[in-house]
């Protein structure tokens, strides 16, 4: 049995320096003892992962914050307290209780607090935080069911709690605050820049990628399908590649075509959020249904909207 909700069996292995799949709010994580440099290197060897990428830390307390960083700026502690639990990453200065090779020699260390029942029951067992990134292979789909993970790494893990589909379905948004103490937003996810102006006051900045981008998660061609996907207008790209076998994943309406072998809806009723949380699960289930090209249509550029276009525009060439 590799996969189940055993939170007991989950925290033995843990202990004992493995590497375990857990469910989150926002994708399954493959997770390891943050303060167990070894454990972690084994999770860069099992996903592929570059060295250079680093990690976020999964915590549970505000006693667990203070011990991994060196300070909290006051608003960022009012942000984390707005949106913690929750889709929410933030970069601190980092303590000596974190290796550098989860920060892959970064003085900033990332950190969000999960809200995931069984994770949270999970890390309650234990005296250590967790290191975990998204549980796919390097630049591959994230997973938001336990199955997806297996199908990636079943045969390199030795267990993956399964908390059943993630509910929010797109990573954790990751903010940090910049030289003139603006916040400022490094990757799109599960809390939107318009939530966190309601603290700030102001918009976050979304800082552009770079060739050598602050979060990986940031590189162009990331999230990718095994399958090529093309964005735009669906009727007029099913009509230009219709001598192929298609796979369409649309928001809320599709069209009817002899070349079309699978058609998926993100939302019949057009909620984002519903969009969000079925966006992984129908790419994996496109790249899995025979079809030679995967066609997508952009979503509105709203609220999570943004984060959802963000995935897409990296998982298509
Ligand atoms: O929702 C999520 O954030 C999921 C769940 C499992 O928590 N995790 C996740 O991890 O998406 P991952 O490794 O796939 O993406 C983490 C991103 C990467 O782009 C990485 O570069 C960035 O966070 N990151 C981690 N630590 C960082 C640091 N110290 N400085 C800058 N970026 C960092
Ligand atoms: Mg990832």
């Amino acid at each position: 049995m590799k996969s189940g909700n055993n939170i007991l069996l989950a925290a033995e292995l843990l202990k004992a320096g493995k590497v375990v799949a857990i469910p989150t709010e926002t994708v399954y994580g493959l997770a390891a003892n943050a303060f167990d440099a070894e454990a972690v290197i084994n999770i860069f060897e099992i996903k592929n992962r570059p060295k250079f990428n680093p990690l976020i830390v999964h915590i549970q307390s505000w006693k667990m914050l203070e011990r991994i960083t060196q300070e909290i700026h006051p608003i960022l502690k009012k942000i984390a307290e707005n949106f913690w639990p929750g889709p929410l990453t933030i970069l601190f200065p980092k303590s000596d209780a974190i290796h550098p090779v989860i920060t892959a020699g970064s003085t900033n260390v990332a950190v969000r607090m999960p809200n995931h029942i069984l994770t949270k029951s999970l890390l309650d067992q234990l005296d250590f935080p967790l290191a975990a990134p998204s549980a796919n292979l390097f630049g591959k789909i994230s997973p938001t069911t336990a199955a997806h993970v297996l199908e990636q790494l079943g045969d390199q893990i030795e267990y993956v709690l399964d908390g059943g589909e993630c509910s929010i379905g797109v990573e954790s948004t990751i903010i940090k605050m910049n030289m003139y103490e603006k916040v400022e937003i490094l990757r799109l996810g599960g809390i939107t820049g318009e939530e966190i102006a309601l603290i700030t006051g102001y918009l976050p900045k979304i800082i552009n990628e770079t060739e050598k981008p602050e979060a990986p998660g940031m590189l162009a061609s990331h999230y990718a399908p095994n399958k090529p996907m093309l964005l735009g207008n669906i009727t007029q790209l099913v009509e230009r590649y219709s001598n192929k076998k298609l796979a369409v994943i649309a928001f809320a309406t599709t069209i009817d075509h002899p070349s079309i072998i699978s058609s998926y809806i993100l939302s019949e009723k057009q909620d984002l959020h519903e969009a969000a949380h079925n966006l992984f699960s129908l790419m994996h289930k496109a790249e899995n249904s025979g079809a030679d090209l995967i066609i997508a249509e952009l979503l509105p550029e709203i609220g999570i909207g943004r984060a959802i276009n963000d995935r897409l525009k990296r998982a298509a060439f």
